[in-house]
């Protein structure tokens, strides 16, 4: 029995890894200035040992600085690159992020490749923060939101360049979104509606960014990891659930950073829901109108 069921994982990891899209891009990134937010385990740690591996100054935006310099310690350690710095950000909180990018825009000159990866499942009880927004949706959307645009202009400036947000397949589950109610104030919260929408909302935000930067020489794509054996699933309100532990035993043999071309749900590609859900945020995030570099 045992034997039976290593050979099956064996074989889902082997064809997994067979269909999952692979980077083959052998580009140096040597004199590129890089922030991944949620850089201090999982997806975004990977990601930044490979921006250092290229030759990045990489800075890893993370809200637990222990966890984070010790993350830092070993891409130095791993890559030989020594331009690895340790940031202060907690995309919760809307005056964390506005601190991080007054920090950001007074020391680099230069800022070529965003990555707004950090991510959680919020707890079971809703929770809304200070800034009076659910826990998931500030973390996963409306700091990413607040966070890109304080960036913009200076990544304009530094062109080319490229904003990256992490989604997830998940956002499929989202099939209708109350942009009168995105905090879930009247309507029932639970905590893979608020991911799922907060993954909905990665994407309209990358779509309507990306219109926003035509013209200009920054890019911006969302993506879907795949999945990937990351602390992920046994956090937040993901973790007392059977699916949680089914998908962590499976992960566990699928560590593997995919990220391919995949199409994405009709309600993520609805322009004007996209174009609605940027007045939204603009809103709750209180953009001031000298914060709008597009
Ligand atoms: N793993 C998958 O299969 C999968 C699939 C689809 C999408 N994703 C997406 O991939 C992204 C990364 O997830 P992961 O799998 O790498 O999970 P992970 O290992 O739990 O990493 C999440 C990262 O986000 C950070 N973070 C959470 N809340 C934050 C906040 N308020 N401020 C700053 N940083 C915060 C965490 O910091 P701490 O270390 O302090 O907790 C951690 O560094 C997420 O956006 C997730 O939605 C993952």
């Amino acid at each position: 029995m045992i034997l039976t069921t290593f050979v099956v994982l064996l074989i889902a990891r082997w064809y997994y890894r067979s269909r999952s899209g692979r980077c083959k891009s052998k580009e140096k990134l040597a004199g590129k200035t890089v922030i991944v937010t949620g850089a201090s385990s999982g997806i975004g740690k990977e990601a930044a040992k490979e921006f250092a591996t290229r030759g990045a100054r990489v800075i890893l935006a993370c809200r637990n600085l222990i966890k984070a310099r010790k993350v830092a310690a070993e891409i130095i350690g791993h890559t030989g690159n020594k331009d690895v710095f340790v940031q202060y950000l907690d995309t919760s909180n809307l005056d964390s992020v506005r601190l991080f990018c007054r920090q950001i825009l007074r020391n680099e000159e230069h800022l070529h490749i965003l990555v707004n990866n950090a991510g959680i499942v919020g707890p079971q009880a809703k929770q809304i923060t200070k800034d009076g927004l659910e826990l998931t949706m500030a973390t996963n959307h409306y700091g990413h939101f607040l966070l890109t645009n304080l960036l913009l202009d200076r990544m304009i400036a530094s062109g080319p360049g490229r904003i990256i947000n992490v989604s997830s397949g998940i956002h499929v589950i989202a099939r209708k979104i109350n942009l009168r109610d995105l905090n879930f104030m009247a309507s029932n919260y639970n905590p893979t509606s608020a991911y799922a929408q907060s993954k909905l909302c990665n994407i309209l935000f990358t779509k309507e960014l990306a219109e926003k930067l035509e013209g200009t020489e920054v890019t911006a794509n969302s993506l879907h990891p795949g999945a990937v054996g990351t602390d992920f699933f046994s956090k937040g309100g993901f973790e007392q659930t059977w699916y949680a532990r089914v998908v962590n035993g499976v992960l566990s043999f699928v560590v593997h950073f995919a990220g391919k071309l995949s199409s994405s749900s009709w309600l993520s590609q609805d322009r004007r829901v996209a174009k609605a859900l940027w007045e939204v945020s603009e809103a709750e995030v209180q953009l001031r109108p000298r914060e709008e570099h597009y």
